[in-house]
């Protein structure tokens, strides 16, 4: 112990062989010893397709992200491949005549979502493209699956669907299906149904963790799925669980997922960190919503500093394993910030 520089002090400082600040004191010694890095490589873009209309929608709960018509999706993706992305992830706002209880719209190979996927294909064969395996968008009562007369989710009959749901996905030509629905079993049953006729080429991104979070609102405006209150809990992991989550991850690794999603990012890093300790597999983290409504209506009202947040939020999903981050704030991330 050495006596502080003021001789009139009798405060004593630890170990000053030891500073840690030397490695901070400038920009090239911070470069030098930085850990981790943001890069454009890093994202996938959520994009919210209607079938119907000519010119983009504003969604509420989304400042700066609209639904995107069918008539301007090339120029939609024209401006994502300009700031360097080249990966998109879609999602269908279905017209309310084309959704029902049995979510049969779902398994169209001429709906939709296949229309999309063969449109983008042609056009933008160099775009990698994943979409969700989830009933959501096409039930009239907004879950992920089919249910039983008391309101019951359905598990195996669900799979059923989802299974079929991906096949023509797969047929249409996505480059990985990305199950959002949290249904038992379904990983091993996609990948056997896909091998089964040919697929093995098309991919999986299973969104494995899915918690029962309040932070959906916007997407769930956005397609017009229900509200942020309509209750998942019997599908989608408690947000009290740790272990339980691990659990998912592991058995959708050994169904045959080949990437893993987690979803929300933020109040689940400690999720993603310790999955990164055991599986080999990619990780991906979803910037939900509600994670970016956060954010962007906090810096619209000036109470916090857009780049500086945005810039440490997906900093720290980086940091806590990720390998891959969808999220709303990508195309903004590489005007701003990349
Ligand atoms: C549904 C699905 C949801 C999201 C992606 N796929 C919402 C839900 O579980 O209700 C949420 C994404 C977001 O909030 O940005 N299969």
């Amino acid at each position: 112990m050495t006596k502080t520089t003021n001789p009139n002090s009798d405060i004593l400082l630890g170990n000053p062989h030891i500073r840690l600040r030397r490695l901070r004191q400038s920009v090239p010694i911070r470069a030098l010893t930085q850990e981790h890095v943001l890069t454009k490589n890093d994202f996938i873009y959520p994009i919210f397709i209607a079938e119907e209309g000519n010119e983009p929608t504003p969604i509420t709960g989304l400042p700066g992200i609209s639904r995107i018509p069918f008539a301007s999706l090339s120029k939609e993706i024209e401006s994502i491949l300009e700031v360097g992305i080249r990966s998109i992830m879609l999602f269908p706002v279905i017209d309310r005549a084309k959704k029902s209880a049995c979510a049969q719209e779902a398994i169209n190979p001429n709906g939709f979502m296949p229309r999309c996927i063969r449109h983008i294909k042609q056009h933008f064969p160099e775009l990698l493209l994943f979409v969700d395996v989830a009933l959501d968008p096409y039930t009239s009562h907004g879950h992920d699956g089919l249910t039983d007369a008391l309101g019951d989710v359905l598990n195996d009959e669900t799979v059923h669907m989802l299974c079929q749901q991906s096949l023509v996905l797969a047929q249409s030509g996505v480059d990985y299906v990305c199950p959002s629905d949290m249904m038992d079993g379904r990983i091993g049953a996609i990948r056997s149904h896909l091998d089964t006729h040919g697929h093995h080429k098309t991919g999986i991104l299973a969104y494995s963790l899915k918690f029962s979070s309040g932070l959906y609102g916007p997407f769930r405006e956005a397609v017009g799925s229900g509200s942020h209150a309509l209750d998942k809990r019997t599908y989608q992991v408690n947000p009290a669980n740790s272990r339980e989550a691990l659990h998912e991850v592991l058995l959708d690794v050994s169904e045959g997922a080949d990437i893993i999603m987690i979803k929300p990012g933020l109040p689940y890093l400690d999720i993603v960190a310790k999955a990164r300790e055991k599986i080999l597999n990619p990780i991906a983290i979803y910037q939900v919503s509600g994670e970016y409504a956060m954010i962007k209506l906090a810096a619209q009202n000036k109470v916090i500093d857009e780049e500086r947040v945005v810039y440490e939020t997906l900093m720290s999903m980086k940091r806590a394993g990720a390998d891959i981050i969808a999220t709303y704030y990508a195309k903004w991330a590489c005007q701003h910030l990349l």
